[in-house]
């Protein structure tokens, strides 16, 4: 498609209406004026004509009144129309928010940077893209790459947790996914949108929506790599963040948008601004009216508008009092076109948007097979005193909780994902051990204001009749996500007493827990006899934990935020700085240090952590050489042994931390630089090998140029951030 060429030809209304973004409802006869669509009204109220949304450059929200995906053939009807009834016949775009899953669910983006493993990462997205390309869905929001610190952030559960390496390579592997690895995207496969750009994930007290204050130095040296990452996989397009930065909300921030996304970045793809968010610059109080909204952001370069219609109410008049330039728009709508042809649509509009082929793939065995294995690595074993794996498949277990035959195990953003497709704990331990060796009961609701305590007699009871208990515990899946911020995030008290009665009935309490974020578990840490964090597995939860649970596979996942001891340590994370007093002593109490008086300042479980059935034994960090010259390619090979001593087979994330002893400006007391996955058997020792050159040294420093400085590092390899034993090198200005 000759771009330039339609460009010259496009009325000015039809450039503005490529940066509009409507919802599928506008185009399926539904009433309009019963559009419930919660930011935005019926087109006549948006000052638009029927004949308008046909122009529309992408449609969002591809679902029905039940909130089912649209049928392909749906799909196909919408985009001939756009077609035909367009002056340029130019096919519109359909994005949709594939987080973790389009039918078949994986587990969620936080579950899934447990396994430390980007290339199921890449897998699994691209499986979410071959289901959603096949039922007509060209772009993918997603992934949601915000780094998070605060577990009381219900968002953490679309990303990749606190670590920038970590979520940098699950990240690009995300993009990878969706789009393949080339220019051009691939039929099977669907575009990518990374948001929240940017430092989305930072609100004031865990409060979503909320004002992000941190230093331009926190913000490029934590926040902004996961981004990058994306950008340099090629990611298409962006989305603007809710929130405010330095004052300014982002879709109307320059700097952030123009200065940094692009200028520096070079991400030359459209960004969106987020649902609703050019409107609400007028509620955030940066514009008076829906005008100056439009013209902030487009100023900033914010190419499409999510869901109100400002540009098309104000750009004409913008344009003739000049305070826009006619090559704005042309570079917003060019941004557009350009995505438009890198899927191909100028080419094959519907692409390969096909019923029969959706439904073959849509929870095949071939997909159902992958988010199992999904589930199977990114499950977090906390806590096991030897009671796991179990083994006797005649062992009578009592199954109990809200979440043991609760088929709301998909998590947050789950979107064509059903409840009747997902397989429960009780389905998955039926299967394995046999209906007559699992008793059930439910217990009690997850709810946090449940206070009905009837049916925990019953658990009781059904505690004691077996040998083990499973309790399944935890969020509802949608206690988790946007708009779920929470202050308390131990377990709802009325799920407290249960746990507790059940545990007074029958000590071998194997807790299940099922949840989006980081939750408190300082009271079941001490008591349960293990406890596994399943996150929300997905659709395949009752199969991959019942080969958990009887170890036809090992758990390996690592936590990727740290789990607080109390709610008053958040923001909390591993890579924090040392202070000039930092803390000594985590049992007493420590006078004029950066200390707590009443909570260590450690997490409960900290990054990284993660058990097996087996064990694994470091040994020493060896270095080849301890100096690296500065400014050259020059690189170091640090390695360790890791054996295999305990009685099994398994998987172990083996982990490289670094520090910078002394740096232009305070740098962080451990920072993970590389991971390795790697399988012993019992009695097996590997040596585990990692390059350390001058790239992995590089930070911000305070005039925001990354470079690493001479001086001295120390280096750790070990199973998690706590890892204690390191040795130091040098990275010298002397040859050597
Ligand atoms: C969310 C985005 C999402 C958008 C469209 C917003 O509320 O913040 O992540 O992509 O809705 O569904």
């Amino acid at each position: 498609m000759d771009i330039e060429k339609l460009l010259r030809e496009m009325s000015v209304f039809e450039k503005i209406m490529q940066c509009t973004q409507l919802i599928s409802n506008f185009y399926r006869g539904t009433k309009l004026e019963d559009n419930t669509a919660n930011a935005i009204g019926p087109y006549t109220q948006l000052g638009l004509k029927q004949s308008d949304i046909y122009l529309a450059g992408t449609v969002n929200f591809l679902s029905d009144e039940t909130g089912a995906m649209l049928p392909s053939s749906e799909l196909r009807r919408i985009q001939k129309e756009c077609i035909e009834k367009s002056p340029h016949h130019i096919p519109t775009m359909f994005v949709q928010d594939v987080i973790h899953g389009y039918l078949t669910i994986y587990p969620i983006p936080l579950a899934m940077a447990a396994s430390f493993n980007p290339s199921l990462m890449e897998r699994c997205a691209a499986m979410a893209a071959k289901e959603a390309s096949a039922n007509g869905v060209d772009m993918a929001l997603g992934p949601m790459v915000d780094l998070a610190r605060d577990a009381r952030w219900g968002r953490v559960t679309e990303g990749f947790g606190e670590d920038p390496f970590l979520g940098s390579l699950m990240a690009k592997a995300s993009v990878y996914g969706f789009q393949g690895r080339e220019y051009r995207i691939p039929n099977d496969h669907v575009g990518s949108c990374v948001k929240h750009f940017a430092g989305y994930g930072a609100p004031e007290a865990g409060r979503d929506y909320n004002l992000v204050e941190m230093s331009e130095l926190t913000f490029r040296q934590f926040y902004l790599p996961n981004y990058e990452a994306t950008i340099d996989a090629g990611v298409m397009a962006a989305m603007s963040a809710f929130h405010a930065f330095e004052g300014i909300p982002i879709t109307g921030n320059k700097k952030i948008l123009k200065g940094i996304l692009r200028d520096e970045l070079h991400f030359d793809g459209a960004v969106m601004s987020d649902y609703a968010a050019c409107n609400e610059l007028i509620t955030q109080g940066v514009a008076e009216n829906e005008k100056e909204a439009a013209y902030l952001s487009l100023e900033a370069t914010c190419d499409i508008e999510m869901m109100t219609t400002l540009y098309a109410q104000s750009i004409p008049s913008l344009l003739e009092e000049g305070r826009i330039k006619m090559s704005q728009l042309d570079d917003a709508c060019r941004r557009v076109l350009t995505m438009k042809e890198r899927l191909g649509l100028f080419d094959d509009p519907y692409r390969q948007c096909d019923d029969k082929k959706a439904s073959s793939l849509f929870l095949c065995p071939e997909h159902r097979a992958l988010a199992k294995e999904a589930a199977e690595e990114s499950v977090v074993l906390l806590k096991n005193d030897g009671i796991l794996p179990l083994n006797d498949k005649s062992i009578k277990v009592a199954l109990i909780g809200p979440l043991a035959d609760n088929p709301r195990i998909l998590g947050a953003w789950r979107c064509g994902g059903l409840e009747k497709d997902s397989v429960t704990m009780r389905q998955g331990l039926e299967e394995r051990i046999g209906k007559e060796n699992v008793f059930m009961a439910k217990g009690c609701d997850i709810d946090y204001k449940g206070r009905d305590e009837s049916e925990i007699p019953d658990a009781v009871m059904t505690a004691k009749q077996a040998d083990v208990v499973i309790l399944c515990l935890g969020e509802d899946e949608d206690d988790s996500g946007e708009s779920a911020s929470k202050t308390n995030l131990s377990l709802p008290e009325i799920q407290k007493k249960l746990y507790r009665a059940v545990l007074e009935a029958n000590p071998n309490v194997i807790l299940c827990l099922f949840n989006g974020r980081p939750m408190i578990l300082e009271e079941e840490s001490k008591t349960a006899r293990a406890i596994y964090d399943c996150f929300f597995p997905g659709t395949e939860c009752g199969h991959a934990l019942a080969s958990l649970l009887f170890g036809d596979v090992a758990p390996s996942g690592k936590l990727p935020m740290s789990f607080p001891r109390s709610v008053g340590q958040c923001p909390l994370y591993y890579n924090h700085i040392n202070t000039g007093r930092p803390r000594t002593d985590e049992t007493h109490r420590c006078w004029n240090q950066s200390a707590y008086i009443d909570c260590p300042n450690t997490p409960l479980y900290p990054f990284g952590y993660g058990l097996s059935y087996t064990k694994f034994a470091y040994g020493k960090v060896r270095l080849n050489k301890n100096k690296l010259s500065y400014g050259t390619k020059d690189s170091l090979v640090a390695s360790c042994e890791v054996t295999n001593i305990g009685e099994r087979d398994g998987q172990e994330i083996v982990e490289l931390y670094l520090r910078d002893l002394v740096g232009s400006v305070v740098r962080p007391v451990k920072e993970l630089k590389g991971f390795q996955k790697i399988s012993l058997r019992k009695g097996e020792t590997k040596t585990v090998s990692f390059t350390i050159d001058e790239s992995l040294l590089a930070f911000v420093g305070s005039d925001y140029r990354k470079r690493a400085e001479p001086g001295s590092f120390v280096c750790w390899i070990g199973p998690d951030s706590e890892v204690k034993e390191g040795v130091e090198f040098v990275l010298t200005k002397e040859q050597r």
